[in-house]
């Protein structure tokens, strides 16, 4: 029997429509140590962002002979070493579409709540506090939105933004988008006409932070900064220091350097508003995500 494991869980019809395919199917997370070890009895493994496909597992894997398979039930495939499996025959893939609405819904949610307080103003009340005087916010409408990064996230970001009476700007190391909906500038440009900046780009080892020190100090004073893309594209420190200094006015994080993420100064601090890594962990998004695992796996092994 073809054996599955959903190490960081699959959504019930997911899961109940490849036991009706005949596949077995494990939901079960295991430590890397353990994982190293359980993965020589399985065919395929399906993971989120909290397995770690590294070396040493995949070696592992190598060497029990089974597995052939490896799914990223969503976007970013930095938890996988996808060229070292890839080298070592074990076809590596991702459901790249099926989470765009959610992840562009959280980033505005994220940029309502710091532009009126919502995170702050919950946390006061849930403490006894009536701040109503020290919660002044501004209307999102007629400001500028910036988009570093200008794929299927940000596309939706755009449509929301725009319906919102926001201005967009974008840029993209691709160039400018065939589309032409939106304004296209250079990064510094963006930097430097963005009240908000959203992050919309994988996490790239050899380039790091692209929202560091430097990049902040081209930004408006004022401005706020939204990720819900990848924790190592902002640089926490630098975040920080802007929050404190008042150069930024507010950020929205869903993504940490670390996850889960030790910085409590940044998730404590009132000028941000944090969600854990929930940009995809949405019903709608999760079942698409199953649907799209199925079918990969279904047509793998032609059932
Ligand atoms: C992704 O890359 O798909 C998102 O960041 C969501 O990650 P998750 O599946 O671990 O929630």
């Amino acid at each position: 029997m073809i054996r599955v494991l959903a190490s960081d869980g699959i959504e019930k019809a997911g899961f109940e429509k490849l036991v009706a395919l005949g596949f077995e199917v494990v939901e079960q997370f295991y430590e890397a140590e353990e994982l190293k070890e359980q993965i020589k009895n399985f065919d395929v493994l399906v993971v989120r962002s909290a397995t770690k496909v590294t070396q040493p597992i995949i070696d592992s894997a190598v060497a029990g002979g089974r597995l052939k398979l490896v799914i990223r039930a969503g976007v970013g495939v930095d938890n996988i070493d996808v060229a070292y499996a890839t080298e070592k025959g074990i076809k590596v893939t991702n459901t790249p579409k099926a989470s765009s609405i959610s992840v562009a819904e959280l980033t505005i949610a994220h940029m309502f709540a710091v532009s009126r307080f919502v995170n702050i103003s919950n946390v006061a009340m849930r403490a006894g506090k009536w701040d109503k005087k020290n919660y002044e916010g501004v209307e999102i409408f007629g400001k500028t939105l910036g988009l570093i990064g200008f794929g299927r996230i940000a596309k939706e970001v755009a449509v929301r933004a725009e319906a919102l009476g926001m201005n967009v700007i974008y840029t993209d190391v691709v160039g400018e988008d065939e589309n032409l909906l939106y304004k296209y500038g250079s990064l510094d440009e963006v930097l430097a006409t963005s009240d908000y900046l959203s992050l919309h780009i994988p996490y790239n080892k050899e380039t790091g932070a692209v929202i560091g020190k430097e990049n902040i100090s081209k930004m408006k004073d004022g401005a706020y900064l939204l990720n819900c893309a990848r924790g190592g594209v902002v640089d926490e420190a630098a975040l920080l220091e802007a929050l404190n200094s008042g150069k930024l006015a507010g950020a929205g994080v869903d993504v940490f350097e670390e996850e889960p993420t030790k910085n409590v100064e940044l998730v404590n601090h009132p000028k941000v508003s944090v969600t854990p890594h929930i940009g995809a962990s949405t019903v709608e998004a999760q079942t698409r995500i199953g649907e799209e695992v199925v079918s990969i796996i279904a047509k793998f092994f032609k059932k």
